[in-house]
């Protein structure tokens, strides 16, 4: 008989583990949803083995693809034994890309594509469709994790499994979908790719609003979270990385979805700006996302409105930096928003954490306000304060060198970043002052 010890108890709700039983789960509050484990209490060994530092271990080279871009996403490539969920809306072009890119590591040598979403059959067809049969995948639509491992005979460089929502194992008595099978899933998907040095794609779905309860309870096991996002109307698709244990974070990578799949776009900045816009409302600036420097392109329109309380809506920004920005803008430079509906978008359907971003914000709502444009190869560069004095930012070298070879000619950034070839000014009205000035 199993001892009591050797017994776990796991909410199948939201995955909270305990040794004893509990009626309601001090976790999520939900009652009755206990789910009895077992074996998964293991003796702790009474020794382990440290390593030195200084060890002749061979480090294990990273793979790398033709797919440059989302290689550049993983920090340069695919770390082996490094565990990676790719998470992104209903038909966004998850399955796609991971089966884009488990060909492109297919040349190198056995990769599993195993899908709980698609038949085989369906699967090939996807394959032939766009043409990712260079190199040998070996397909299955099985959902069972243990089998899935036990039934390997070549010994994979990668696997994928699409998608965590219908994998499940039978050491676990809870629901396919559920928090606690999902977890107990990727406890075995990183104990298989650490003991292996496997590398392993999890795919996992979210919801528009990031479903809480979904994938976003698996971020802290696994290495790596890439973001596929974008409007499931156009074919534009950004993938960063959240998280990274071997690469920097906000990384991105830009695709355009066709029916041969996802092409990569390896120079962003031109689709993200327009360059020669003479119309009020645009302003643009140089952001960094991960490792590379971006050009974009602020849009804003302001227009009167009656009504009581005016609209203010952000696309690619926090919509209350919209609101502190438009605030300050009013503030500091003379023009009148508290009636005005205000509308952000960032071309191309880029979403920036940047506050470099701010100080084009606050230009593009001024363009806008007063009916006029700044002269063109113009870019804002700078955090604003609340005070309306503009703050450096890190990384200026990389911003001015992206500008010049997008051909900006001057470039509006904060006095104290001292950096060659900008204009460097001390507060917004300022800024405003000298963009409108025009060459110099
Ligand atoms: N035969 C086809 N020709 C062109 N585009 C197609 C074709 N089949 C599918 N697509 C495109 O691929 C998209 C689905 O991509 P994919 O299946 O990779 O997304 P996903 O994120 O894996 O979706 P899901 O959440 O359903 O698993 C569809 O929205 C469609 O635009
Ligand atoms: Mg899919």
């Amino acid at each position: 008989m199993k001892r009591e010890k050797d017994k776990i108890y796991v909410c199948s709700n939201c995955g909270y583990t305990s040794a004893k039983w509990f009626g309601r789960c001090p976790q999520c509050g939900e009652w009755n949803t206990a789910v009895e484990v077992e074996g998964a209490m293991k003796k702790a060994p009474s020794t382990v083995e440290f390593e030195s530092s200084k060890s002749s271990i061979a480090v294990i080279e990273r793979l790398k693809t033709n797919m440059h871009e989302m290689d550049r996403v993983l920090g340069g490539g695919l770390t082996p034994g490094s565990v990676v969920l790719v998470a992104g809306g209903p038909g966004i072009g998850k399955s796609t890309l991971l089966l884009q890119y488990a060909s492109a590591l297919a040349e190198k040598g056995s990769v599993y594509y195993i899908s709980g979403e698609e038949s085989v059959s369906q699967i090939l067809t996807r394959v032939k469709r766009l043409k990712a049969d260079k190199g040998t995948l070996f397909l299955s639509s099985s959902v069972e994790v243990d089998s899935v491992f036990s039934s390997i005979k070549k010994k994979p460089i990668a696997m994928v499994f699409d998608s965590i929502q219908t994998l499940h194992t039978s050491g676990m008595n809870a629901l396919t979908g559920s928090v606690s099978q999902m977890r107990e899933c990727t406890v075995k998907l990183v104990e298989y790719a650490k003991s292996t040095n496997t590398p392993i794609f999890i795919i996992g779905h979210i919801t528009k609003i990031g479903n809480i309860a979904g994938p976003m309870v698996l971020e802290h096991m696994v290495d790596t979270v890439l973001y596929l996002e974008g409007e499931p109307r156009s074919g534009r698709r950004i993938l960063r990385s959240i998280k990274n244990r071997f690469g920097p974070t906000d990384e991105i990578a830009v695709y355009e979805m066709n029916s041969n799949g996802m092409a990569e776009i390896p120079d962003p900045s031109r689709i993200f700006a327009d360059m020669d816009s003479e119309e009020p409302g645009n302003a643009l600036s140089v952001v960094v996302e991960g490792s590379r420097s971006l050009l974009v392109n602020v849009q804003t329109l302001a227009t009167f409105n009656r009504r009581s309380s005016p609209i203010r809506i952000a696309r690619g920004i926090e919509n209350s930096r919209l609101l502190m920005l438009s605030a300050l803008t009013s503030n500091y430079l003379g023009v009148h928003l508290e009636n005005n509906d205000l509308y952000l978008n960032i071309l191309g359907g880029l979403k920036v954490t940047d506050p470099a971003v701010d100080l084009a914000v606050v230009a593009a709502l001024y363009s806008s306000s007063k009916k006029m444009h700044f002269p063109i190869k113009t870019v804002f560069v700078g955090e604003v304060g609340l005070d309306g004095r503009i703050r450096p930012v890190p990384q200026m070298k990389m911003r001015v060198s992206e500008a010049k070879r997008m051909g900006i000619k001057r470039i509006i950034t904060s006095y104290y970043s001292k950096e060659k070839d900008t204009i460097g000014v001390k507060t917004v009205r300022e800024a405003i002052t000298k963009a409108l000035a025009g060459d110099e």
